[in-house]
C-alpha cells in the first residue's frame, strides 16, 4: 500500500472560483479517488491562500478586516468544492497558527544554514498611502512604445518589459498619486545555491516531459535568489527578528500545504516526521496550473531542501481552461463562476467532461458548450446509464432479484481485464484515455443487450429465466462500468451502488458478480443536459472579478478612486478633416497569427491589403486563440510609420476596442468589405 499525500494550488482569498481553478479540484479529485479505490493511504489537502497586497487592499475596499473577507471567501470555496464533489480531507488557511508556525521553524532552519541574505532594494513609494508598491500597483506611460495606462512591469501594448521606474508619468493604482523611490532592506532566499539540487531533481521523474524542458531554459536564463521579503502595511506573518517586515506570500502559501497537514494529522493519528522528514518514504504530489510552475518546480523543491524537509515526489502541471475556444472572458460571459454552474446544472456532467478531454501534459483545455453538451448526453445518458435504464425494468417485474449465475462470464472477463490498463491511465492523469476505453465497453454493453432481445424475450412467458439472464448480466457489466467511472462521478456511482444493494470501496470487490442479490427500485441516474439551459450559462456575465494575487481588482481600483480619483486621463484633442485625411485606414484580412516567443502578451499577425502583406504586431494574446483569427477581417491603420519592436519590425497597427487584457475586440468591418478597400 503506497502513503500518499496529495495536494492543489490554494486559491486566493480575494474572488469567487470559477471553472478554470474546478479543472485543477477536479482533476486533482480523480487522483486521489482512484488511489482510494485502489486501496492505497490516500490524503487530500488544500487551504485558503490569504497573504499579501490584493487581499488586504481588497477588504480595506470593502471595509472589512482581512480575516472577515477571508472567511467570508473561505466558506463560499468550501461550498463550491462541496458542489463539484471535490473530496479534500482538510481545507485549511494559510493564516492560521500552524501555518505560522511551520513558516518561522523554515525560515530560521534556512536562515541558520546561511540560505537567507539581506540586502538593500530601491522601489516605488506611495508616501500618501504610506506603502511600497508592488509593480502590478503602478501603472503609466510605456517608455517604449507611449501606450498609456500599463502597468509597471510590462507593456500591454508592445510587449516590452521594464521597471516601474521607467514607465512616463508613474501614478500609484492605490491613490493616484505619483509614487517615489525609496530604499529598504530587503531578505532574500539564496535560489543559486540550490541550483545542483535542483537540476536533479527535474530530471528524477517528478515532472512531466514539456515541464522539465521548460526549466532548463530557466537554468541556461541564470537562476536568482529570491526576495522572501514584504515592507509594511502587509497583510501576512512578520518575520523573526525583522520588526516591520513580512514574509511574502509565495514564501508562506505552499508552507501551508504542510499547515493543512499538521492541522488534520493532530486528529488523524499522522505524523509530520512520517510524512514531511528528508527521508519520509511517502509520497507527495502537487497539482498546479502551468502560471505557478516557478514557485512549485524552484522555489518550493529548493526551500524544502534547505530546511531539511522531503521534496515532492510530482509536482503535475495542467494547461489553462478555454471556453468556446477563447480566454474566459468577462464581457463575453465566459467567465463561468464555479457557483453560477452549480445553479444550473449537476457538477458531475462538468467532471466528465473535464476527464474526457484531459491527457497527462500540459495543453490547455477547452471547455466547448456545444461539444459538452453533446458529449455529456451522449456518453453518460445514451450509454452508460442506458445500460441500466433498459435493464433495471425487467428485473423490477419479475421479482426484483439478480440471476443466480452470469449469462456470459467471457465477457464480464473481458470486462474486468480493463482494469490493468485503466489503473495506467488514472495513475498518469491520461484521463481522457480512460474515458474512451470505459465507453467503448459501454458500446459493447450495450451491443450485448441488443443482440439478447430482452424486450422480445419478455414477451413469451417461456423465457422468463433469459429475460433475467440477460438483464443480470447487462447490469453486472453496468456495475463494472461505474466503478470504473467512480473517480469521476463519485455521486452517480454511489447512487448506482445502492439501486445495485451493493456499495464499492475497492475495485477488487468487481471480481465477484452480484448473483442473486436484491435490487432497490431504479431511479434516473442521469438527466439529459439541455442545451438551452447550457446557453444560459454564459447568456448572461458573471459580476465577480477574477482571483489573481498580481492584478489590482476592479474594486480596489473603485475605492481607490474615491478616496482620491488618479490623474485624469487627458481628453483627447480635437481634430480637423485635414487630420483625418492623413490616416490611412485599411480592411485588412489576417493571413497568420502566432504566438510571439518571449512576449506573453503579443500576437505576430500577417495581414493582407489585397496587393501586399504585412506584420503586425498585436497586444491581444490573451483575448484571441490565433487559430480564431485567421481569415478574419480587420481594420489596419496602413500608413504608420513602421517601428522596430525587441520581437521584429511592426508594420502597422489593428483597431480594436476595450481596456485591454482579455477584454480586447477587434473592429470588424461588415461581411462584404474587401481586403484593401480604404476605411473613412
Ligand atoms: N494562490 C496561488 C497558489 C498558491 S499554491 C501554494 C494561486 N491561486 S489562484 O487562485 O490564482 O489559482 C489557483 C490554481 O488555479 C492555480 O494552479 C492556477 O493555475 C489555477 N487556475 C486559475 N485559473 C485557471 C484557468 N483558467 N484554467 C486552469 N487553471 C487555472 O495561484
Ligand atoms: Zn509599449
Amino acid at each position: 500500500m503506497r502513503r500518499i499525500l496529495v495536494t492543489s494550488a490554494l486559491p486566493y482569498a480575494n474572488g469567487p472560483l470559477h471553472l478554470g481553478h474546478l479543472l485543477e479540484a477536479i482533476q486533482t479529485d480523480i487522483w486521489v479517488r482512484y488511489q482510494r479505490l485502489s486501496g492505497h493511504e490516500a490524503y487530500y489537502f488544500c487551504a485558503e491562500d490569504t497573504h499579501g497586497t490584493p487581499i488586504m487592499l481588497k477588504a480595506q475596499a470593502e471595509g472589512l478586516t482581512p480575516e472577515a473577507l477571508i472567511e467570508r471567501t473561505a466558506s463560499e470555496h468550501k461550498a463550491d468544492y462541496q458542489g463539484f464533489f471535490i473530496s479534500h480531507d482538510n481545507f485549511h488557511s494559510t493564516h492560521s497558527p500552524e501555518n505560522k508556525h511551520r513558516t518561522e521553524t523554515i525560515f530560521k532552519a534556512l536562515d541558520a544554514a546561511g540560505h537567507i541574505k539581506r540586502r538593500a532594494v530601491r522601489q516605488a513609494y506611495d508616501e500618501k498611502a504610506g506603502m511600497f508598491l508592488p509593480d502590478r500597483y503602478v501603472k503609466g506611460t510605456c517608455p517604449v512604445c507611449k501606450t498609456i495606462d500599463q502597468y509597471g512591469d510590462s507593456c500591454e501594448s508592445c510587449g516590452s518589459t521594464y521597471s516601474p521606474s521607467e514607465l512616463l508619468n508613474p501614478v500609484s493604482v492605490v491613490t493616484g498619486t505619483t509614487p517615489v523611490e525609496r530604499e529598504s532592506e530587503h531578505l532574500f532566499f539564496s535560489l543559486t545555491s540550490f541550483e545542483g539540487m535542483l537540476r536533479d531533481w527535474t530530471r528524477s521523474g517528478a515532472l512531466q516531459e514539456g515541464v522539465a524542458n521548460k526549466l532548463d531554459e530557466w537554468f541556461k536564463a541564470g537562476l536568482k535568489d529570491w526576495d522572501i521579503s514584504r515592507e509594511s502595511p502587509y497583510f501576512g506573518f512578520e518575520i523573526p527578528g525583522a520588526p516591520g517586515k513580512y514574509f511574502y506570500v509565495w514564501l508562506d502559501a505552499p508552507i501551508g500545504y504542510i499547515a493543512s497537514f499538521e492541522h488534520y494529522a493532530l486528529g488523524h493519528g499522522l505524523s509530520l516526521s512520517d510524512w514531511w522528514d528528508e527521508n519520509s518514504p511517502t509520497e507527495l504530489h502537487h497539482f498546479i496550473g502551468k502560471d505557478i510552475l516557478y514557485f512549485h518546480t524552484l522555489f518550493w523543491p529548493a526551500v524544502l531542501t534547505g530546511a531539511h524537509l522531503r521534496r515532492p515526489t510530482g509536482v503535475h502541471v495542467h494547461g489553462f481552461l478555454t471556453v468556446n475556444g477563447q480566454k474566459m472572458s468577462k464581457s463575453r460571459g465566459t467567465f463561468i463562476l464555479a457557483r453560477d454552474y452549480l445553479q444550473h446544472l449537476p457538477a458531475e456532467a462538468l467532471r466528465y467532461y473535464y476527464a474526457a478531454k484531459l491527457g497527462s501534459g500540459v495543453d490547455d483545455l477547452d471547455l466547448s458548450l456545444d461539444d459538452f453538451v453533446a458529449r455529456v448526453n451522449s456518453d453518460l445518458v445514451g450509454k452508460v446509464v442506458n445500460i441500466a435504464s433498459r435493464c433495471a425494468g425487467f428485473i423490477a417485474k419479475s421479482g426484483g432479484v439478480l440471476a443466480g449465475a452470469l449469462a456470459d462470464p467471457a465477457l464480464y472477463a473481458e470486462f474486468l481485464k480493463l482494469q490493468d490498463p485503466l489503473r495506467l491511465h488514472y495513475e498518469q492523469r491520461d484521463y481522457s484515455s480512460a474515458m474512451r476505453e470505459i465507453m467503448l465497453l459501454a458500446d459493447k454493453a450495450n451491443q450485448y443487450i441488443d443482440a439478447h432481445k430482452p424486450w422480445n424475450l419478455a414477451k413469451d412467458p417461456q423465457k422468463a429465466a433469459d429475460v433475467i439472464a440477460v438483464c443480470s448480466q447487462g447490469l453486472n457489466l453496468f456495475r463494472v462500468l461505474m466503478a470504473y467511472l467512480k473517480p469521476v462521478l463519485p455521486d452517480t456511482a454511489t447512487r448506482a451502488e445502492a439501486f445495485l444493494g451493493a456499495p464499492l470501496k475497492h475495485w477488487d470487490e468487481l471480481q465477484t458478480p452480484l448473483l442473486n442479490t436484491h435490487l432497490a427500485p431504479y431511479e434516473p441516474l442521469f438527466m439529459r443536459l439541455d442545451p438551452v439551459v447550457v446557453r444560459q450559462l454564459v447568456a448572461s456575465p458573471a459580476v465577480a472579478s477574477p482571483a489573481t494575487a498580481t492584478a489590482p481588482s476592479p474594486a480596489v481600483n473603485a475605492a481607490a478612486a474615491k478616496k482620491s480619483p488618479p490623474a485624469a486621463a487627458e481628453p483627447p484633442a480635437e481634430i480637423t478633416v485635414e487630420d483625418i485625411a492623413k490616416l490611412d485606414l485599411r480592411v485588412a484580412r489576417i493571413v497568420s497569427a502566432e504566438f510571439v516567443e518571449g512576449a506573453d502578451k503579443l500576437l505576430r499577425l500577417t495581414v493582407s491589403t489585397g496587393e501586399a502583406q504585412r506584420t503586425v504586431f498585436a497586444g491581444i494574446r490573451a483575448a484571441y486563440d490565433p487559430a480564431s483569427l485567421i481569415d478574419r477581417h480587420v481594420v489596419l491603420v496602413a500608413n504608420l510609420k513602421p517601428r522596430q519592436m525587441k520581437f521584429g519590425l511592426s508594420e502597422g497597427m489593428i483597431l480594436a476596442a476595450g481596456p485591454g487584457g482579455t477584454d480586447v475586440f477587434l473592429v470588424t468591418p461588415d461581411p462584404g468589405a474587401q481586403a484593401g478597400m480604404r476605411v473613412k
